[in-house]
């Protein structure tokens, strides 16, 4: 059966790999989600999940979280990752920073990746892109020590924009540049890989959390829905 929203079909997604919040609530942490106790990683905005399969076939050693708002891609990352027999992933169809503020516990993230997160082009909706220093307070406090936030995108204005934040106390840089055109050994993601085809530069950032940083058991500001572009808040 099909459950109409206003904005999208949603298909029922049956598969071992799926997540609904339900059974994320009763298993109180998402680190009970997978058969192998590892450290855990998250993808934001996993799309059709070609990044994440890639990533977590050469990294049994992590577990995944893949995280994203769209039915239908989260649909196509299940069958992904089912084909693959992947265990290492689980995908939940989840606001981000909700299942961040809402599940997760500080310093529980390996790693954090956002590649071509939505770019909101047109100038008045810059404010609804998802990068910001509230959003860089909570990579930070949900990062552990050493761990790594990656951020691609193909919008040169988007990579400026997010390199203004930095220096950003708790996050160093890891590259000689804010930002760089080539992540040696970094998989593509289905748009990166259509916006590469296409000769479209992409810039990449990899930011690590700084092993001693005072105050970072404090957590971030909270996040609600009335403050979320996508779920109703947000400039117009
Ligand atoms: C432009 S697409 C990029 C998809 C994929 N990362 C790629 O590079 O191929 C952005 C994706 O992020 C998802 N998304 C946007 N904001 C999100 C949020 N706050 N939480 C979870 N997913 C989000 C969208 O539904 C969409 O699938």
């Amino acid at each position: 059966m099909l459950e109409k929203t206003t904005t999208q079909r949603v298909i029922p997604i049956e598969s071992p790999s799926f997540v609904r919040e339900e059974h994320l609530r009763e298993a109180g942490n998402p680190v009970f989600l997978f058969p192998r106790r590892c450290p855990l990683a998250m993808e934001i905005g996993c799309g059709t999940g070609d990044f994440i399969v890639q990533l977590a076939r050469r990294r049994p050693d992590l577990n995944f979280l893949a995280v994203d708002i769209y039915n239908q891609g989260c649909l196509k990352t299940c069958r992904k990752v089912d084909r693959q027999q992947l265990d290492n992933i689980r995908v939940l169809r989840m606001e981000a920073r909700y299942l961040m503020t809402r599940y997760l516990g500080p310093a529980s993230l390996e790693a954090l990746y956002l590649n071509c997160p939505d770019p909101w082009p047109k100038k008045r909706h810059h404010p609804r892109r998802l990068v910001n220093a509230g959003f860089l307070e909570m990579v930070r406090y949900f990062l552990a020590a050493g761990g790594e936030f990656f951020f691609c995108t193909d919008f040169s204005d988007y990579a400026q924009q997010v390199a203004a934040l930095f220096p950003f106390p708790g996050l160093d840089n890891c590259l000689p540049a804010p930002c760089v055109s080539r992540l040696e050994g970094y998989p593509f993601s289905k748009y990166m890989r259509n916006f590469s085809e296409s000769g479209q530069p992409l810039y990449f950032m990899r930011y690590r959390k700084a092993s001693r940083f005072p105050g970072s058991e404090l957590a971030p500001p909270p996040f609600s829905a009335s403050n979320s572009p996508l779920l109703g808040g947000g400039a117009a």
